[in-house]
């Protein structure tokens, strides 16, 4: 981020850099890891075509209602509300968002701490084996090791406090700019690789080929909380992302640009996977060890493959770093605007919550095994928490605010850049869309995931 000569705040200069940003905060671990995991845990096909559903009716309309409504106030996620709908409680819709994002970072930064171990591995190169059992000890014996865990948790945390007090962030987008692309040829490769393999095409098949009774309420909830999270939506990362937005940048273009790279990589994504889990016998139901225990295997097969398996973790790391960027900017973009602490302080004040928030999701699989919740470890009770029922509960008022208070001229105003766009007949739709289609299918996924 750079700042414009136009305003006080900072924002994204060009606008290639609007897009750079918004994509790097929608790729991520969301892709790489959390995608391939989810779709074989809940049967494959039929839930990516859910999923896939999910984005294109309640993914993409709320971005754009995200970051227009971010643009439109140019504040941060609760400051929005507060200047568009002053004196009312719309200013909730902020708040919750706040809490989500504090449950996802717990989480997301273990995650990322694995990920980090894993550079560690491939460059030792112990992990280079289609070895099942040893891949599945060597994962296993990360998560329950408390010190390991922890270590690189808070390694990551540092990184990305020292990267944002220091004003990085434009020298990570320039980063991000280069590597996406490195990243986007590996996925090819490696899925080129994944598809070699003896049996790969059952893989194909799991992924592409639906079979719908694995289909209930709760599979739904997840493919919905997915779209959420997969697109940054639901907590203000687009929100103030938006805020960051040019004056004259096409939000509707940028956002179905966004999300239609997205879902390549993780398609890419998914085809690096799961033919490498028929092929060699993995469980595609293996939960979030999937991405580590069968990456390794994949590369082992392949050329070069222990000198492209250090490049494929070290851009996953940066793919994530730039993803937990949009998390850590909602907390400090409050803190800084809300209550006028400075930036700097901001950022450590929130490291700081965040080492002790995410040590609860770092320990959950060693030291606190044992605090359970309706049969949830702490890691996977705040992805619950946030994915399944408050990014959709925001995402459902986000929608009724644009209903009841921007209104249709106000939304359309924001989103065609004052009639400069000539695309208001377009706007119309996903207004309705977006008021009427995408609400009613949040309320009922929630209320059939949640009763059902
Ligand atoms: N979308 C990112 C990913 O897929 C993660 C992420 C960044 C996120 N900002 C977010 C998820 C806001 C939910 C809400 O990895």
């Amino acid at each position: 981020m750079s700042s414009s000569p136009a305003s006080a705040r900072d924002g994204f200069s060009s606008g290639f850099g609007v897009l750079a940003a918004t994509l790097g905060s929608a790729v991520g671990l969301g892709n790489i890891w959390m995608f391939p995991y989810q779709t074989g845990n809940n049967g494959g096909a039929g839930f990516l075509l859910i999923y896939l559903l999910a984005t294109l009716l309640v993914g993409l309309p709320l971005m754009i209602a995200e970051i227009s409504l971010g643009r439109s106030a140019r504040t941060d996620p609760v400051g929005v509300y507060r200047k568009l709908a002053p004196g009312t409680l719309w200013w909730i819709i902020g708040a919750l968002g706040l809490v989500s994002v504090l449950l996802i970072m717990s989480f997301y930064s273990a995650v990322v701490g694995w990920v980090f171990a894993y550079v560690g591995k491939s460059v030792s190169g112990g992990i280079l084996t289609q070895d099942r059992s040893l891949l599945e000890q060597t994962f296993g014996g990360l998560v329950s090791n408390p010190a390991a865990a922890l270590g690189w948790q808070w390694l990551v945390l540092l990184l990305v406090g020292i990267i944002i007090t220091f004003g990085v962030s434009r020298g990570i987008e320039a980063v991000t700019k280069r590597l996406m692309p490195l990243l986007f040829g590996l996925l090819v490769l490696v899925a080129l690789a994944a598809l070699m393999l003896p049996g790969a095409m059952e893989g194909v098949r799991f992924l592409f080929l639906p079979d719908f009774s694995r289909i209930d309420g709760q599979v739904l909830l997840k493919a919905l909380g997915l779209a959420f999270f997969k697109l940054s939506l639901g907590v203000g990362s687009m929100t103030i992302y938006g805020s960051y937005f040019r004056q004259q940048q096409n939000i509707p273009r940028t956002a179905l640009t966004v999300m239609l790279a997205d879902l390549t990589v993780s398609m890419l994504a998914g085809l690096a996977i799961f033919p490498a889990v028929f092929a060699l016998g993995f469980n595609p139901a293996s939960g979030p060890a999937l991405l580590f225990q069968t990456i390794p295997a994949v590369f082992a097969s392949m050329p070069l493959g222990h000198l492209l398996m250090i490049v494929f973790f070290v851009l996953t790391a940066f793919a994530a770093i730039g993803a937990m960027l949009s998390l850590v900017e909602v907390p400090v973009a409050i803190l800084h605007e809300r209550l006028r602490i400075e930036r700097a302080r901001a950022t450590w004040l929130t490291v700081l919550a965040l080492v002790g928030l995410g040590s609860l999701s770092a320990l959950s699989s060693s030291t606190l095994s044992h605090v359970q919740l309706g049969g949830m470890n702490l890691f996977d009770l705040f992805d619950f928490l946030s994915s399944k029922l408050l990014m959709p509960i925001t995402g459902l008022l986000t929608c009724l605010f644009v209903l009841l208070r921007w209104k249709q001229a106000g939304f359309v105003a924001a989103n065609s850049n004052e009639g400069a766009l000539h695309n208001t007949g377009l706007l119309r739709a996903v207004f309705t869309i977006l008021t009427k289609v995408t609400p009613l299918l949040i309320l009922t996924v929630m209320l059939y995931g949640l009763l059902g």
